[in-house]
């Protein structure tokens, strides 16, 4: 049987993020997505051999969010920001690995967009070969006169005009959504390019798989209890689901965009708001996975709602299948005094 050599239409990221900018961009966003999919590059280079450079391992600091920097964490995060910082498309940064904002130097023109990342999520999982991934959020800046504030970051889901993650695993695959569609390329490394694998992405109505770390069990709440309990089939109209949990969230919701179901990082007594943060993490999924179809809450509303108040404020999450997540809600409503 003669193997159909012919290529499928080969689209590059670079093609398909300029044939689909909106009318009125003037390049500065289509050239912020394409420097974020060079960071992605260097970044995927550097974590398919992190075994073999010494690049593993602890880099000897402890970040903000209290937590020790693992080697390739501190170079995603460098990466990302000097990729940005002088190119005159963002006015401000921020970073999971930065307590304050990230200025632009006054030596650098400013620009109408602002970038808040998780440079590298699942670090956890870095030294034992585990996928890790990268997640953006984009804004619009508030005040184009000023150069970047606090006020330019701390907006509202539903203020994205982009959101992504990159995912360093079997291949590397980078996804992102402009409120168009969900869209997904994986690299091909023999050239290089990001190539178009999975456009206009939608989780599946039939949900596969739920995840949760069961190891907090004992200090969930009972209406989270009651909860993951129904996900496992205690009811009559419990879902029939399978568990997966790795550790890395970019890699659990990627699962859960193409098997559907549903991933909970709940509250608990010792997290209170759960471990989840807002701007970096929950937000920017939460607008992926409604524009494929799904939806994300923090057990009360909807995730895009949320009002930020502070950088690296964090949220109870729950992402997934819309019916999942809603019965999340309707549990936590049960609780509510
Ligand atoms: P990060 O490595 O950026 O700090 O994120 C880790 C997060 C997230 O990726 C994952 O879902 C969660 O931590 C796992 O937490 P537990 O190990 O407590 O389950
Ligand atoms: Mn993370
Ligand atoms: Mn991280």
């Amino acid at each position: 049987m003669e193997l159909d050599i012919r290529p499928k239409t080969i689209v590059t990221i670079e093609r398909f993020i300029l044939e689909n900018q909106p009318k009125e961009a003037r390049g500065e966003f289509t050239y912020l997505l394409y420097d974020i999919a060079l960071a992605a590059k260097m970044i995927a280079h550097k974590t398919n051999r992190a075994g073999l450079l010494d690049i593993l391992g602890r880099a000897g600091q402890v970040n903000v969010q209290g937590e020790e920097q693992q080697k390739l964490d501190v170079y995603a995060d460098e990466t990302l920001f000097h990729l940005c910082d002088h190119t005159g498309r963002v006015c401000i940064m921020a970073s999971e690995e930065h307590e304050e904002p990230l200025y632009i130097p006054e030596r650098y023109s400013k620009g109408g967009y602002v970038l808040v990342y998780d440079p590298l999520d699942g670090s956890s999982n870095i030294d034992v070969n585990v996928s890790i991934g990268t997640i953006f959020s984009i804004f619009r800046c508030l005040d184009w006169e000023k150069r970047g504030r606090l006020e330019d970051i701390l907006q509202p889901g539903r203020k994205l005009v982009a959101a992504g993650y990159i995912l360093y695993g079997a291949s590397t695959m980078m996804v992102y959504t402009t409120g168009a569609g969900v869209h997904g390329f994986t690299l091909d490394p023999e050239i290089g390019e990001f190539l178009l694998t999975h456009e206009f992405m939608t989780i599946p109505d039939k949900p596969k798989y739920y995840s949760v770390n069961h190891g907090y069990f004992n200090r969930w709440s009972p209406a989270v209890q009651r909860y993951v309990h129904w996900l496992q089939g205690s009811e009559e109209d419990s879902p029939v689901l399978s568990e997966r949990y790795i550790g890395s969230l970019v890699a659990d919701i990627h699962r859960t965009l193409l098997r559907g179901g549903v991933f909970a990082y709940p509250a608990d007594s010792k997290m209170p708001n759960g471990k989840i943060r807002l701007l970096y993490e929950a937000a920017p999924m939460a607008f992926l996975i409604e524009q494929a179809g799904g939806y994300a809450s923090d057990g009360c509303q909807n995730i895009l709602d949320i009002e930020p108040t502070s950088l690296h404020q964090r949220v109870p999450f729950y992402i997934g299948n819309r019916e999942l997540v809603a019965r999340a809600e309707a549990y936590l409503r049960e609780e509510q005094p």
